[in-house]
């Protein structure tokens, strides 16, 4: 039986380091700041906001929360957008997706400022991150690598594959394990054969999309199975993850349940990106 990776857990340490360090400026004098927008009224979306809100409070993190209409329109967003930018007191921005129609999303990515784009999903940290600069890396990728590093895996030479290719999961995925030294390949909807190619893998990265479609056939045995999926099964209403957990779980040497697995992650990694925010607007 899979030894689990305990998300949770993990988050809880990387909260309370972020929590100490904050405690250290707040007593230089320093605030952190996060400004949160939400557009709408999307159950999900409400959800996720209260949990970034909730771990702002937890670590110390002053966060300001813009709760707009649905029927904002893409001016009045873009203009508390350029407020904010200016704002001195303002370390992060974080614009919840998805967006109400009526907005374009990359207009709304690529004017967030890419000095406060905690979320990064603006192309200068896309670019950063390609290249190898400082800049802010997307926070479930990022958080994926803390998972795994903090878990005692080698990604240094392992054969990594990661199934999907979205902006802001799998492309980033991707481009992280290849600064750690692992040999990557990406897996998508076009791929011939995946079960050959997931055979392969002694870390797979799951974010496909669709509950439970990776079952123990797709896996080696002894490898690490990260499942970035999160879905709600008829079954009385529990969460599932891209992967048929018992079945994969029998197989692999190492894996992400759901919940509390990436999930609790990519908060945590908000945190740090909002520190950070915070560190380079200081020139540190
Ligand atoms: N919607 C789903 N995931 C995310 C995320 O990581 N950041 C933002 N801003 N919106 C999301």
């Amino acid at each position: 039986m899979a030894e689990i990776i305990d998300g949770k857990k993990i988050s809880q340490d990387i909260k309370d380091e972020v929590k100490e360090q904050v405690a250290k400026l707040n007593e230089e004098g320093v605030t952190v700041t996060l400004a949160v927008i939400l557009v709408g009224k999307d159950p999900a979306s409400s959800v996720y906001v209260n949990n970034k809100k909730k771990a702002c409070e937890y670590t110390g993190i002053r966060s300001l929360s813009y709760e707009l209409p649905e029927d904002t329109t893409e001016e009045e967003l873009l203009s508390l957008i350029d407020q904010l930018n200016q704002a001195e007191n303002v370390d992060g921005i974080l614009v919840q997706l998805p967006l109400p129609k009526q907005i374009d999303e990359d207009r709304v990515i690529h004017r967030i400022s890419p000095d406060k784009d905690v979320d990064g999903f603006h192309p200068e940290s896309v670019g950063r991150l390609s290249i190898g600069e400082r800049g802010f890396v997307s926070c479930t990728p990022a958080g994926i690598i803390e998972l795994l590093k903090r878990s005692n895996v080698v990604i240094d030479g392992s054969e990594c594959v990661v199934i999907g290719r979205s902006n802001i999961v799998g492309k980033p995925m991707a481009i992280l394990l290849i600064r750690e030294n692992g040999t990557v390949t990406v897996c998508h909807s076009h791929t011939k054969d995946l079960k050959e190619v997931t055979r392969r893998a002694d870390i797979l990265v799951v974010a496909i999309g669709k509950p439970k479609m990776i079952d123990g056939s797709y896996i080696k045995e002894g490898a690490t199975v990260i499942d970035v999926g999160i879905h709600r099964t008829g079954e009385g209403n529990k969460l599932c993850g891209d992967c048929d957990y018992d079945s994969v779980a029998a197989v692999a040497g190492k894996i992400t349940p759901v919940p509390g697995g990436v999930g609790p992650m990519t908060i945590a990694m908000l945190m740090v990106n909002t520190l950070e925010a915070s560190r380079m607007h200081r020139g540190k």
